[in-house]
């Protein structure tokens, strides 16, 4: 149940967070939201900001004394940069804080939790296994692996820690560092988008509120489960790269870096849909025109 439970969530001014801050609220929730220092105002009336940058050890609001449930979403913002990706950064917020989030939401009664993840930790496959064909060597894919270490260490000791591995996920309100949002932005600026020859990587884009949907059943519902979260279909970027481009009439140039070998990103949505079988799934063409308004 929800209705009621005190949920801790970090990363409520993020794409996902500000989605799920209102639905955990009006499900009946009381929904504590943790911000950076002046970051409060983004936080709209459904829940309650509790100041803390997660990079320092402690939070500057009391935090409440007793809690329900945490859903840690908190991570580097541009986290994929190739310049400024250091290791120790991405350790600060997606190892250390978690560890330190996960300690305070413990020592607070917390009977449920749920960590976001992402596929990059299970890296690419080559569509005969889920095994990945090469270990994930970037700084953010191998600290949020460190981080789902953390949530796996909490099992036992919860009712239940739930890891959501989503794909790339898109919506209203996204940052400009999605891969998504990414391509669009180039489009708009008329520049060359660069995808590994042929087609680019398979992909599934995830709809945000269909990722909601599932951090507030696993909630609703927890259990020590990790699993991944794709849109209903995979797609190559290239294709993706071209509805992007004709929903918003804009050309589409395309550079095909032969360099590059297109891996495989693409998602086995089985455990989300076993678990939650009525589950909001959002399709491509239908995300498209609910998160880019046409000029
Ligand atoms: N978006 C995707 O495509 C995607 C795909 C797979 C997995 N995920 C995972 O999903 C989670 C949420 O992603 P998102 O895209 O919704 O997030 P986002 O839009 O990139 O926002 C990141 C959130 O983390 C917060 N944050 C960063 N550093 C912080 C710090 N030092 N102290 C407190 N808060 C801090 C940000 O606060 P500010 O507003 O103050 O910056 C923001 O609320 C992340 O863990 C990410 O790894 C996302």
């Amino acid at each position: 149940m929800i209705g009621g439970a005190a949920i801790l969530v970090t990363g409520g001014t993020g794409l996902i967070g500000r989605h799920l801050l209102p639905v955990l609220a009006d499900a009946g929730a009381d929904v504590f939201a943790v911000v950076r220092p002046g970051r409060e105002p983004l936080v709209e009336a459904n829940a309650r900001p509790l100041v803390w940058d997660l990079a320092e050890a402690s939070p500057v609001s009391r935090l409440p004394s007793r809690l329900d449930g945490v859903v840690h979403l908190a991570a580097p913002r541009n986290r994929w940069a190739a310049r400024g990706a250091s290791l120790a950064s991405h350790i600060r917020i997606s190892v250390d804080a978690a560890a330190r989030v996960f300690d305070a939401a413990q020592s607070r009664g917390v009977s449920k939790a749920v960590y976001v993840s992402t596929i990059a930790v299970a890296g690419p496959h080559d569509g005969r296994s889920t095994r990945p064909v090469a270990v994930p060597s970037h700084p953010y894919a191998m600290t949020k692996r460190w981080g789902e270490e953390l949530a796996i260490a909490l099992r036992g000791r919860l009712r239940g820690v739930t890891i959501v591995r989503p794909g790339p996920v898109y919506g209203p309100g996204q940052s400009p560092f999605g891969l998504l949002a990414r391509f669009a932005a180039r489009l708009k600026r008329r520049e060359p988008i660069a995808i590994a020859a042929p087609h680019g990587r398979l992909v599934s884009p995830v709809f945000v509120g269909d990722v909601v949907d599932v951090i507030v059943a696993s909630l609703a519902q927890p259990t020590n489960v990790t699993m991944s979260i794709g849109g209903p279909r995979a797609y190559r970027e290239l294709q993706l790269v071209e509805d992007l481009a004709e929903w918003l009439a804009l050309p589409a140039r395309i550079r095909v870096d032969t360099g590059e070998r297109p891996s495989r990103f693409d998602i086995d949505n089985g455990d989300a849909d076993r678990l939650f079988p009525r589950r909001q799934r959002t399709s491509w063409p239908e995300g498209l025109r609910l998160t880019w308004r046409r000029h």
